[in-house]
């Protein structure tokens, strides 16, 4: 779906359902999507909205989409740096691209935080990513509170970017969300304004990692909602927004949408 300028598309809108839904809620939820994105399509059409349901839910989702091509695309929200072999519970990455995914998640602070998650890891994972599929990466990145309150902003998402866009391929395009682990399912996001600083030195970390603007959008997630996504996709603070915990409600994800749909 990409053009060769990752910015040349629209902003982007990344839903990220967790496990919030089983497989029979998440067609559900995917059918109420698709009746929104039509009613709305005018307005949404200046976005790219890409929905990552549990892997479970993946094929039903895609179901729902149709074979058609499809406003709405996929993602995955996590996958192994093998295609197949003896690696029980892992999710191959060619089979999140059969199942219609073209985008997977990779690197989420609940996985580094429950699961172990090392930056060597999610080094693997997005290395193999990009040279078994097609499928973009949208590698998060974020510090805690700790790290924050100690200063460490910076140190730590340069040791996040280093590590794991370090051997994404020259031309690759590549989705950086700055995730701030205080700020996911919290009661207020990052403010606009501290969020543009970390975008910024983002961008200039992936400048420096031969990854150029035209390949490379920085969206912001943690807490956003129908009342704050607007202060983060206007005056160009961010080239998106990762939904969580609102998007896998329906009422609010379409009200979210219905905003985001009427600016002008
Ligand atoms: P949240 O989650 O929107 O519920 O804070 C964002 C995320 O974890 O991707």
């Amino acid at each position: 779906m990409f053009q060769n300028n990752i910015m040349s598309t629209r902003p982007f809108i990344i839903a990220n359902w967790k496990m919030n839904l089983l497989p029979d809620e998440a067609s559900q939820a995917m059918n109420s999507l698709v009746a929104c994105q039509k009613r709305y399509s005018k307005g949404l059409e200046r976005y790219s909205l890409i929905v990552c349901p549990s892997h479970e839910s993946i094929s039903r989702c895609n179901n729902v989409l149709g074979k058609k091509s499809s406003p709405i695309a996929l993602g995955g929200q996590d996958c192994f740096w093998h295609d197949k072999g003896a690696f029980t519970g892992e999710i191959s990455p060619i089979s999140l691209e059969r199942l219609g995914c073209t985008y997977c998640i990779l690197g989420h602070s609940e996985r580094r935080e429950i699961l172990g998650e090392t930056d060597a890891m999610i080094q693997k994972k997005v290395a193999h990513l990009c040279a078994a599929t097609s499928l973009t990466p949208i590698v998060c990145v974020g510090e805690s509170r700790k790290e924050r309150n100690s200063g460490r902003v910076r140190s730590v998402l340069k040791r996040q970017l280093r590590s794991a866009l370090s051997h994404v391929p020259r031309r690759r395009h590549v989705v950086v969300a700055y995730e701030p682990i205080w700020a996911i399912g919290a009661r207020h996001p990052i403010t606009p304004k501290e969020c543009a600083v970390a975008l910024a030195y983002i961008h200039e970390q992936c400048q420096g990692l031969g990854i150029p603007r035209m390949y490379r959008a920085v969206v912001y997630g943690g807490s956003v909602t129908h009342d704050t996504v607007l202060s983060f996709l206007t005056k160009g603070v961010s080239d998106g927004v990762l939904v969580g915990g609102a998007s896998s409600k329906s009422a609010e994800f379409h009200s979210l949408l219905r905003t985001i749909a009427k600016i002008v």
